[in-house]
Formats: structure tokens, sequence, C-alpha cells
């Protein structure tokens, strides 16, 4: 009897402490794992600030104008992985935001890798924007390749927080007309496309006009220039004056001088970089993840290429 005690007392002991090593076990590996994030998320941070210190010269910030924009905007594109870079674009968007509120985020594709899958939007966009969401900062979205891999990407047409009025639609905040397009579109539709933005752009009466869509026109990035969007798109451009063309495709920062009349800029480091080269109309390129923040005014809009660090890298003033 007293034996059989000794046996189940010892039993129960040895439970017990498997039990209190499990646990430690269990602590340990989760502190681990804490420090594997945080030193991973230095590592990023720390080649992120190399690369910035070693291949760019920070410009410094242009003047503002004396009086406040009638409003401001934002675009980002190729966000939508749902990792750390994502999340550290995202900061800086909340960190300008708060200093410069701004009303609407122009949206250019590959909303949601690798596939368009609509059930991951709350992992690769609601989190990652929420502040912004919250503070009600409309996101205006176009379909990027990665986008239509799931039913052509109408889901994401329907989704309502992208504010897409079709698979392309046209919306204006005075003065500026927007018309975002999908780039995507194959032979018929395309041309269908074609003929409903020159009669669009032919019906505004809108004194800025901005077009955008997922694909580079002008890049120095992977992709390069885009022969058929230059020969379909840049004549309508010059002849309806359309200023400003924003595109992602390219993970990178890219802004052109004027070419016939209209700007270019890339905004496609909002999640994943790639490096970029020049060409002899890049006012400036960089690989470093950011966004672009706009300030509009009658007369002139000012582009600001903001990093991580909250950094104005790239400013430049595009004229009526
Ligand atoms: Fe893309």
């Amino acid at each position: 009897m007293k034996r059989r005690r000794l046996l189940l007392l010892a039993g129960l002991g040895g439970i017990t402490f498997a039990g209190i090593v499990f646990s430690f076990n269990i602590r340990k590996l989760r502190f681990f794992r804490k420090q594997l994030g945080e030193l991973k998320e230095f590592l990023f941070h720390k080649k992120e600030l190399n690369n910035l210190l070693s291949t760019q010269t920070v410009k410094s910030d242009i003047s503002y104008p004396k009086t406040a924009p009638i409003f401001r905007f934002v675009s980002v594109a190729d966000t939508g992985t749902g990792k750390m870079p994502q999340y550290s674009v995202a900061r800086a968007m909340k960190h300008y935001h708060s200093k410069f509120p701004f009303g609407f985020v122009v949206l250019a594709g590959d909303n949601i890798y690798p596939n368009g899958e609509i059930e991951k939007i709350n992992d690769v966009f609601e989190k990652p924007y929420e502040y912004l969401l919250e503070n009600k900062v409309k996101f205006y979205a176009c379909l990027g390749n990665h986008d239509v891999r799931t039913d052509n990407g109408e889901p994401q047409v329907k989704y309502p927080n992208f504010n897409m009025a079709g698979r392309y639609y046209t919306f204006e905040y005075q003065p500026i007309q927007f018309f975002a397009l999908d780039t995507n579109a194959k032979k018929e539709d395309w041309e269908v496309q074609l003929n409903w933005l020159e009669k669009e752009l032919s019906n505004s009466k809108a004194p800025w006009k901005i077009v955008f869509a997922h694909h580079p026109i002008y890049s120095s990035g992977k992709y390069g220039s885009s022969q058929k969007l230059i020969s379909t798109l840049t004549p309508l451009f010059k002849k309806h004056k359309v200023q400003l063309y924003i595109n992602g495709h390219e993970h990178n920062y890219e802004r052109t001088r004027p070419i016939n009349g209209t700007t270019y800029l890339i905004s496609g480091a909002g999640a994943k970089q790639r490096p970029v080269g020049r060409s002899e109309w890049t006012e400036y390129s960089t690989e470093n993840f950011s966004f672009a923040a706009f300030d509009v005014y009658e007369d002139r809009l000012i582009v600001r290429g903001i990093n991580i660090w909250n950094r104005v890298f790239d400013a430049g003033v595009i004229q009526i």
C-alpha cells in the first residue's frame, strides 16, 4: 500500500515536473521568437538605412507656398503582401497624415498578392491601413496583374473600400478629375476602354487631369517603358492635357520631367523593392520603400517622395 502511494506520488511529481519544463520551454520559445522578430525588423531597417545612406543623396524639402493647398492626397502601389515593409510604409503614411492630413489614397494595383484573393483583404489591406481607414481616408484602387488572377479582379471591383465604380472609372475632387484605368485589358476591351477615356477626357471641364493605372508607360525599372502604352495612351494625354500619370508594377519610385506635358510617377515601392536605373527624362529614381504625396493648388501640384524614415527624399512641382 505504502509502495503504491509512493509510486503514485512519484508519478504525479514527474508529471508536474514535466509540465513545468514544458511551460518553461514554451515561454522560452515565445521569448526567442519575439527576439527573432525584433532582430529581423532591426536588420530590415538597418539594410534600408544603409541603402538610403549609400545610394541616395537626400534632397532637402522644397519650400511650401504661403497658402495651404486646396487638398492633399497620396499614392502607393504594389502593396498587398501583409508583410513588414508594407507596415513600414503604412506607418510613414500614418505619420504624414498626422502632420498633413490627406483625404484619399490612389492605390495603383497589385493590392492583393499573389493572386488577388479577396479573403486576404484583412491581412493585406484593412489591418495595415487601419489607422487611415478609421480616420475616414478613402482609397481609390485600380487592378494590377496579380489582382486579376482571381475572377478577373471582380471581387476587388465590388469591395466597398476600394471605391471602384468599375474596372475603369472617373471621379472628381475639384480642380482635379481622376481617371482610373485597367491596363490588364486585352485587345477589344482595351479598345473600348480607350474610346471611353477619349470621351471622358474631351468632356472634362477640370483644369487638372490625372490618369492612374497599374502598368508603367515610361520606366527605368525592370520592365522598362511600354511601347504599347506609349502609342495608345500618350497621344490622348497630349491632346487632352493630362498633367500626371501615376502607376506601380515597378517596385520603385521614379519621377520623370514632363514628357510632352505629362509627368510620369511610379510609386510602386509600397511593400516590395527592386533596383531602378535612370533615363534621360528621369528627375529622380530610387528603390527605397516609399509613397508619394501631393499638395494640390490651382496652378501647381507639389509632389513629394517620402520614405519609411518619414523623410522627403524627392520634391518637384508640376505646373498646369
Ligand atoms: Fe504588378
